[in-house]
């Protein structure tokens, strides 16, 4: 077996304290996201997105985050997928976002909700031409023979939309992740890392420090 227990480091960048923390979770994730942002991480809008089968197993997978306000986060994805069917089955989900390099991660629980068509819309017009063809190519996480098979639905396409735009697929969409807790990890010196839990009340948010 491989050792890897020697992989180690200390977190210096410094703390987060309650007197800093904003009454709305979504504050604090704007100004982490900016300084995600600001710091020129590789995809700073990548999360991991939890969801659970009929079994119970959990599965993950990276998706971008596209939008977020004060009702969640939103992501685009095909409903045809495996991600889709589970939450079909189970609107339970969950969302990470792993911003390890500034010594912090943001993990969410909560429910996720289908978009409506009009926004669903919207957002695949706004698509590069190429992106939008690709969402018609992929039977997302369906089993393929080869490539070449996308390859070449993705040339007929390509030429069936030459001229004009194309048209939203009846299998494209995306979901609104209403989150019902927010947590926030700042690494801290000696492994005493700062933790705070947003847990959704009916009015407000309650806030609580977690241990490391
Ligand atoms: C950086 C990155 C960004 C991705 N963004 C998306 C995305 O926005 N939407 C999406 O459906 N899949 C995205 N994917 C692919 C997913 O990780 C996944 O392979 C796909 O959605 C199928 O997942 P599923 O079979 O569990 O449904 C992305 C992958 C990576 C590595």
């Amino acid at each position: 077996m491989s050792d890897l227990s020697d992989i180690r480091r200390e977190y210096t960048q410094g703390g987060l304290r309650r007197g800093d923390l904003p009454v709305n979770p979504m504050d604090l994730f704007e100004k982490w996201l900016q300084q995600a942002k600001d710091a020129q991480l590789t995809d700073p809008t990548a999360m991991c997105v939890a969801t659970v089968d009929e079994q119970g197993q959990p599965f993950q997978r990276i998706v971008l985050l596209k939008r977020f306000d004060d009702n969640g986060f939103v992501f685009f994805t095909n409903l045809e997928s495996r991600k889709a069917k589970q939450i079909g089955v189970n609107s339970k989900i969950s969302l990470l976002f792993p911003w390890h390099s500034l010594e912090r991660q943001v993990a969410v629980t909560g429910e996720a909700e289908p978009l409506s068509m009009l926004d669903v819309a919207k957002y695949f017009m706004s698509r590069p031409k190429d992106s939008q063809i690709a969402a018609w190519v992929s039977k997302q996480s369906s089993k393929i023979s080869a490539r070449q098979a996308l390859e070449g639905k993705f040339a007929e396409m390509k030429a069936k939309y030459a001229q004009g735009e194309v048209p939203l697929p009846k299998f494209w969409g995306g979901y609104l992740v209403r989150p019902n807790s927010i947590e926030f990890w700042q690494g801290g010196e000696h492994r005493l890392h700062d933790r705070f839990m947003y847990s959704k009340t009916d009015s407000d948010w309650q806030i609580d420090r977690l241990a490391p």
